[in-house]
């Protein structure tokens, strides 16, 4: 079997005397997206970071494509294919959203400035709303344009793995329905995900595999199809109902097909 796009090996990181992750393992194979679960405080924000290169490694490796990138810059991990868009968004409200783009690009524009104008043309295609907004700065956005220019930001580059944390929080339930739409179409052309999720309904309809993260050890990782309401309920804390209309939904999402390119631009519109 092929190694899969990204690799952890037991990875051990912290802060000071406490240690959050405990020895991680993790797969992404090209073209699928694995959802990281888990409640609050479990160390999912600060796995992404650590395979982002924001915060060190004590221990383990991070591979991407077959190169041990444990010991590499946040920009160098940029510029090897791999996007974060960090909990809480960060667009840079200042900044206009097509500015906003340009600095998501910055790896890309140095590498090969003809392939920038492409790809923004991409991102405004993928996210109308964006195009109609390029020259507004990014404070000015509701919410939910704020996720898309996130997600747009880190897809500008043509990544290969984009890492995104919670893209779903604090946006009122019909702008959720939006964002996914979005996501289940980039999703469909083929790009590689490392997903974190508080909202588990949103999380699993977009993940073909989970990880389970409980107090920084991996509790459970497989299919999405097997996951159990014991799991669920066990792990993440959700209420008998919930996980059984959640395991439901999963029996429904595991007959769709999937798209394999992902150089198709994807248009959706979003509200
Ligand atoms: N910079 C830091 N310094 C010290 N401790 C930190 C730091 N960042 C995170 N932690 C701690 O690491 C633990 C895991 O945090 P993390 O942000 O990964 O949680 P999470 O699973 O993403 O939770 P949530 O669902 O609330 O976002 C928490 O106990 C947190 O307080
Ligand atoms: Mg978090």
């Amino acid at each position: 079997m092929s190694a899969a796009l990204l690799e952890v090996r037991g990875l051990r990181a912290g802060f000071g005397a406490q240690t959050i992750l405990h020895g991680v393992d993790l797969d992404v194979p090209e073209g699928k997206v694995v959802g990281i679960f888990g409640l609050n405080g479990a160390g999912k924000s600060v796995l992404l970071k650590v395979i982002a290169g924001v915060v060190p490694a004590w221990s383990g490796s991070v591979c991407l494509a077959g190169e041990d990138v444990t010991r590499t810059s946040p920009e160098r991990r940029v510029q090897r294919g791999m996007a974060h868009v960090p909990q809480g968004r960060q667009v840079f409200g200042s900044l206009t959203v097509e500015q906003n783009l340009r600095v998501g690009a910055y790896a890309l524009r140095r590498r090969d400035k003809s392939r920038y104008d492409e790809r923004l043309a991409q991102v405004y295609e993928t996210f109308p709303k964006l195009a109609e907004r390029r020259r507004q700065p990014a404070v000015t956005l509701s919410g939910g344009e704020q996720a898309m220019l996130a997600v747009g930001r880190a897809l500008i580059g043509d990544p290969k793995i984009v890492l995104i944390d919670e893209p779903s929080a604090g946006l009122a339930p019909s702008v959720v329905e939006d964002l996914l739409g979005v996501l289940l179409a980039v999703r469909s052309l083929g790009l590689t995900m490392l997903l974190v999720e508080q909202n588990i309904r949103f999380g699993l309809r977009l993940s073909d595999s989970a990880c389970l993260l409980q107090r920084g050890r991996v509790v459970y990782s497989g299919d999405t199809a097997s996951l159990d309401q014991e799991r669920l309920g066990t792990y993440l804390g959700v209420g008998r109902l919930l996980a059984d209309d959640l395991t439901k939904g999963l029996g429904a999402k595991s007959t769709q097909p999937r798209r394999a390119s992902r150089r198709k631009a994807a248009t959706v519109s979003s509200t």
